[in-house]
């Protein structure tokens, strides 16, 4: 039986590793292990209880105010300990995180090879997203299983000299959580409130946004609430107090937005699937919207998910307060623009990108 570390750290990585943990923990071939490095707590606790994943190692690492430094050298060696008295045979990390590129730098220090689930996403920008775009491609130098979510993250690390055959694609495992957690007849009070409007949904948080970007943003979110009557915004807000503390400068007093504490993801996938149009930085709402049919203005200068762009569904507007607010004027105005944004494409798999990550490891390892 081979042992098999899956790590993760933030809400994310837990959304779109837990169905990989819960799918590993089928076969008889994988003793299975989780490691969370608790680089986030609470956003990823509510992940944790909404799978019912109880990990077997916590670092509990999280600190307010915690910076790259703070979270690299309390994971890197965090890691060490536990991977030196685990002793897997593979760890499995996630996209582009602090915790996932340190971890998987640590498995590489001790010789344990590393499968890289969501490969092959870039920008080829550094500095956006930061420290993303780097973490992503450290983590592909290192690892040796790649599981890239589509064919275009596939030909990325083909062109980086990936040798093929250590390259799968299985589409994109937060399209499995998506699957388990949108149903139909979702009720809400925030939907209560918002029924006879159009509702926005927005999200936040990227580090190069951190500053005058994000203000631009929230400038150009309160002048579009302002402006029209019938539109109503909920913004369920990250923890980071950078974010708190521009929101409460920026939106305080905005009529018609609920500024609300984080979501459970179950909660928060059906709030994006009853909402009319979704502003955000994130990189997994830019997976999860083409799905549900949901137009996405992307309020950043780069996206590493050009599917959802070449779908439709997703619209690059920038940082820039004029063009946010532009781009979402039209969207609100132009019925045909929102119709056409608003076909549910499916760029990123089929809900099975865990059980063939599963049928890959069993064939390979
Ligand atoms: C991290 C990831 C980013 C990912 C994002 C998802 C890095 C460098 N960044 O950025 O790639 O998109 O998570 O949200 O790995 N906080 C809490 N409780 C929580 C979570 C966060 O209080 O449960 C606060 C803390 O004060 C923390 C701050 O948020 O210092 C920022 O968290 P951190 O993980 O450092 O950065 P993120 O911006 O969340
Ligand atoms: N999400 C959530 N609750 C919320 C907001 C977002 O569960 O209140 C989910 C969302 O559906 C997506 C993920 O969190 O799956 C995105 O996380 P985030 O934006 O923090 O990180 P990124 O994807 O940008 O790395």
């Amino acid at each position: 039986m081979k042992k098999v570390m899956i790590v993760f750290g933030t809400r994310p990585e837990a959304i779109k590793m837990c169905p990989v943990v819960l799918e590993m923990k089928k076969s008889s071939k994988f003793e299975v292990l989780v490691c969370v490095t608790g680089q986030h707590r609470e956003m990823l606790q509510q992940v944790l209880d909404i799978f019912e994943v109880k990990p077997d190692f916590d670092l509990a690492v999280m600190k307010p105010g915690q910076d790259l430094f703070d979270i690299t050298s309390r994971v890197l060696l965090g890691m060490r300990d536990i991977l030196q008295a685990a002793k897997p045979d593979l760890v499995l990390v996630h996209g582009d995180t602090t915790t996932a590129y340190v971890s998987a730098m640590a498995a590489f220090y001790l010789q344990i090879p590393v499968g890289h689930v969501e490969a092959g996403l870039r920008t080829w920008n550094m500095s956006s997203p930061f420290p993303e775009e780097f973490n992503r491609q450290g983590i592909g130098v290192l690892a040796k299983y790649h599981f890239a979510p589509t064919e275009q993250a596939r030909k990325n690390l083909l062109s980086e000299g990936k040798p093929e055959e250590f390259i799968k694609v299985t589409g994109n495992t937060g399209i499995d959580a998506l699957v388990t957690t949108v149903k139909a007849g979702f009720k809400h009070e925030i939907l209560d409130w918002a029924k006879d409007s159009r509702l926005l949904v927005i999200t936040a948080h990227r580090r190069e946004n951190l500053g005058q970007p994000m203000h631009e943003m929230f400038r150009a979110i309160r002048r579009i609430i302002e402006e029209f009557p019938d539109v109503k915004a909920v913004y369920p807000i990250h923890m980071n107090p950078q974010v708190r503390k521009i929101a409460a400068e920026e939106l305080e007093g905005c009529e018609r937005l609920r500024i609300i504490p984080p979501l459970a993801v179950d909660e928060f996938h059906n709030l994006l699937n009853a909402g009319y149009l979704i502003l955000t930085d994130s990189g997994g709402i830019q997976e999860e919207a083409p799905s549900l049919g949901k137009p996405v203005l992307v309020m950043r200068d780069t996206t590493e998910r050009p599917e959802g762009v070449a779908a439709g569904t997703l619209k690059l507007t920038g940082t820039k307060e004029s063009c946010i607010y532009q781009a979402c004027r039209e969207l609100l105005e132009d019925e045909e623009l929102y119709r056409t944004m608003s076909q549910a494409r499916n760029p990123y798999g089929d809900g099975t990108a865990s059980k063939q990550i599963r049928l890959w490891l069993e064939e390979v390892l």
